[in-house]
């Protein structure tokens, strides 16, 4: 299958994504696109031999950016969008048009701590185990689908910042086992029917 990651960071998930699929993951990388023309992750992927796509959002509407960004992705090819640290939210007609094909991951094990900062917020809360989640991306903010989680122990003298880079270990394993299991899963029927149903034949 083929995917476009979207990021604005350092791209350590892309990384993992790319690697995994040059390790015969199901999946391939035709595309990383970025909001953000100084993300690291966008020379990481240049130097590996993946076409990039950059446009700062700035002074751009949602819908417009949006727009330029879906044109790319679809000339790239991509059947799937993976978000990873993607930190733009995207407009609801962008994710309705990627609905079912579009994949985020979250440093939390959602449902809780949806949004900004889960380390700090779990670390405040007393949590003992943390996490990250892959889910399907909808309308609403880190709400869709759980596709699979990856657990983490809280450690004496956590910070925020030691969580977030074992979490983020964790996401590099993560990521690429559902992406692959989600690209490769089978067609539901019940779901082709409702799709048909209605169909002038
Ligand atoms: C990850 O922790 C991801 O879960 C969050 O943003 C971070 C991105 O890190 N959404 P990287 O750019 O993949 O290194």
């Amino acid at each position: 299958a083929k995917v476009a990651v979207l990021i604005s960071g350092a791209g350590s998930n892309m990384a993992a994504l790319l690697y995994a699929s040059r390790q015969g993951a199901p999946f391939e990388i035709v595309l990383v696109a970025s909001n953000d023309p100084h993300a690291g992750g966008l020379s990481l992927a240049e130097a590996e031999g993946i076409p990039t796509f950059a446009l700062s959002h700035k002074g751009l509407k949602r819908a417009e950016h949006d727009g330029a960004m879906d044109a790319a992705i679809r000339q790239s090819g991509a059947e799937f969008v993976a978000l990873a640290g993607y930190m733009r939210v995207l407009s609801d007609e962008m994710v309705q048009r990627w609905e079912g094909r579009m994949l985020n991951i979250h440093p939390s094990l959602l449902p809780k701590y949806k949004g900004l900062d889960p380390h700090a917020r779990a670390l405040e809360a007393g949590d003992e185990v943390v996490g990250a989640s892959v889910h399907l991306v909808t309308t609403e903010l880190d709400g869709g689908e759980v596709l699979g989680q990856a657990e983490v122990a809280v450690m004496d003298g956590d910070t925020p910042e030691t969580l977030a880079h074992r979490v983020k270990v964790a996401e590099h394993q993560l990521y690429p086992r559902v992406l692959g299991d989600y690209v490769s899963r089978p067609y539901d029927p019940q779901w082709l029917l409702a799709r048909l149903t209605g169909m002038a034949l």
